[in-house]
């Protein structure tokens, strides 16, 4: 999601509404502003774009006012609809939030609240919020930034918010964890937002409020900073920002992709907050828990995707069958709807789609309806077609993926489907209580391990130098990396449009040996757990034909080391989980060698991101 807000001498409406339209790549399915016009707060809100917006309010509000905040909303609780778009009133109607990021334990936070008479419009977890602020405000006698305080610390998730009480209207209170906000600062007057793109025609004054930190901003006043734990004082830390428009909305990265990259460890933790209690042993996932019956008695599980997502779908059919014990079986939606395939009422389809909008995909689902089968979506985007079509289903919350190659969807997919063989190979008593407990706790030190993974940049930098002019490039995995092999090479050649295949390792000497020659690299996943030996094997074999061996290895690994021409290394983590890491140096490798080819590495030619036609 993306928010701004404005308080000072002009008019807050043109300014907030071209912020908006500018945070539109943050999230663009539903948006709202309100305006405090001196008397009265104005609000208006729609289901779709900034522009949307934009026509509503004007045909239906005032637009006057020096103060205002907006926001443009990409769902996570709660389906994309006006009521469930910010800004949220309290109860009183005093009080006005927006918020960007997730509250976990909204649910305990509302029930208490309903027992002491409140009344909820929305589904969200934002107008929770406004009202625990609310409640605090008047039971504890303080002022705003004080029930802001406590609030915050009463909640678990992650936040951006801005919160103003009518009844004072010369102050905005805000506040962060996770999620960014910024503040900038001009002459009697301040901007707040996402990032700085919607002020930094103003101003180029800003401060980046820290993870924790929240500030009461005054006009005639210094901004106040505090840790909203212990109260500390902080002192703002005042930036001369020199960024233009595209380099912000980028958050300082070259390309979208880039930043979707390195958005990893923050997407996969939030795909799996408060769905992973690792200290309880507990994997809560709702689609799941009401429809646990009939993942325990099916008879097997049929995966329909296409591209990336279809990988992400191979990943789960090891899991499933590994851990879960339940047969699997992935394919092409586009083969699946065609080919009159076998489906009975004891089946369920899982769909795989980051757009949630993938044609093929959408019919296949239509296809096994018809048959019986019950359908279970994995999406990101909230409230798409897929989402809407299937029976029940998780989200990934990788938030917006703008590059056309998928990065953030992929291992976020990966995150869930994992939660879900973990859960039922559980109800299934197929591991031990140590056993889960070990899993869970794994999963959690993913994000930890892909932002080390992610430190591998420079050493793939340095190998995409090299390797940059090839013409060909073979990938080679086994077991749970052999997706993972074949999602390297699409990403190469969907990118950099260098010719790239995927292999599972043994099967490179029923052909593609016959390719390799000095000029041809050989990216292979060769981390400790899953058929080393044999991969090992399959180095040597590479190595006697003189092909060029590019490694992605388990830390410390000493064999394959001496025999490829270079290695990156991964974090260890239990066999199941490695896809989570080897994927990322090839990604990057991907990347680097597009941008030194001078492609179009957000908009590939040819590609779209999101395919509604067959
Ligand atoms: C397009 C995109 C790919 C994506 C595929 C499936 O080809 O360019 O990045 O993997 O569609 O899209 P979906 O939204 O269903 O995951």
């Amino acid at each position: 999601c993306g928010i701004v807000g404005y308080i000072g001498h002009r008019d807050a409406y043109p300014i907030i509404m071209k912020g908006l339209q500018r945070l539109e790549y943050r999230g663009y399915d539903s948006a709202g502003i309100v305006l405090y016009d001196g008397e009265n707060t104005h609000l208006s809100k729609t289901k779709g774009k900034v522009d949307d917006l934009r026509k509503k309010s004007e045909a239906t509000i005032s637009i006057n006012g020096k103060l205002g905040l907006g926001h443009t909303r990409w769902a996570t609780h709660g389906v994309p609809n006006d009521i469930n778009s910010h800004p949220h009133y309290s109860s009183s109607g005093d009080l006005v939030i927006i918020h960007n990021g997730i509250i976990e334990n909204y649910e305990s936070i509302k029930k208490a609240l309903i027992a002491r008479g409140y009344s909820f419009e929305s589904d969200t977890d934002t107008e929770v919020l406004v009202n625990l602020i609310e409640e605090i405000k008047k039971k504890e006698g303080v002022k705003l930034g004080k029930a802001v305080q406590i609030a915050l610390n009463q909640v678990v998730g992650a936040y951006a918010i801005a919160v103003f009480d009518k009844n004072k209207p010369d102050e905005i209170v805000v506040a962060k964890l996770g999620s960014p906000l910024a503040i900038g600062i001009g002459e009697n007057e301040y901007f707040i937002a996402s990032d700085a793109s919607p002020f930094i025609e103003f101003t180029n004054n800003a401060v980046y409020l820290e993870d924790e930190e929240m500030a009461i901003i005054r006009i005639g006043k210094e901004i106040k900073l505090r840790k909203i734990k212990d109260d500390a004082i902080a002192y703002p830390n005042i930036l001369e920002l020199q960024m233009n428009l595209e380099e912000i909305e980028k958050g300082g990265y070259d390309h979208f992709m880039l930043k979707e990259i390195y958005e990893q460890p923050r997407a996969i933790l939030d795909t799996y907050r408060g769905r992973l209690l690792a200290d309880q042993g507990i994997v809560k996932m709702a689609g799941i828990d009401q429809n646990l019956e009939k993942f325990l008695n099916a008879n097997r599980i049929i995966i329909v995707a296409c591209g990336t997502s279809w990988h992400a779908g191979l990943v789960a059919e090891y899991i499933f069958e590994d851990l879960a014990r339940i047969p699997v079986e992935v394919e092409y939606a586009s083969e699946f709807r065609y080919r009159n395939p076998v489906i009975t009422e004891n089946d369920i389809l899982i769909a795989i789609s980051q757009s949630g909008e993938t044609a093929d995909t959408l019919a296949a689902i239509k296809l096994a309806k018809e048959k019986g089968a019950f359908v279970f979506g994995v999406c990101n985007v909230v409230g798409s077609s897929i989402a809407r079509e299937t029976h029940a289903g998780a989200y990934t919350h990788a938030g917006p993926e703008i590059g056309v190659a998928s990065t953030k969807a992929f291992t976020t997919q990966i995150t869930v489907l994992t939660l879900i063989a973990l859960k039922l190979a559980n109800e299934k008593g197929i591991f031990s209580e140590s056993k889960y407990h070990e899993f869970l706790t794994e999963l959690e030190s993913i994000p930890a391990k892909v932002e080390r993974t992610l430190q591998s940049n420079e050493i793939v930098e340095q190998i995409s130098e090299i390797y940059k002019d090839s013409t060909n490039c073979l990938y080679l995995g086994r077991g749970y990396n052999f997706p993972v092999a074949l999602e390297g090479a699409l990403k190469l050649k969907e990118i950099s449009y260098i010719h790239a295949e995927g292999y599972p390792a043994a099967e490179m000497k029923h052909g593609p040996i016959a390719l390799i020659d000095e000029q041809m690299p050989v990216i292979v996943i060769a981390t400790k757990k899953g058929h080393y030996e044999k991969v090992v094997s399959n180095i040597q074999e590479i190595k006697s034909r003189s092909g060029k061996i590019i490694a992605i290895v388990t830390e410390g690994d000493k064999t394959v080391k001496e025999l490829a021409d270079h290695v990156v290394e991964v974090p260890e983590t239990s066999e199941s989980l490695t896809p989570l890491l080897t994927t990322i140096p090839l990604q990057l490798l991907s990347y680097h060698i597009a941008v030194m080819r001078g492609c179009n590495v957000d908009q590939p030619r040819n590609l779209a991101k999101s395919v509604t036609v067959e």
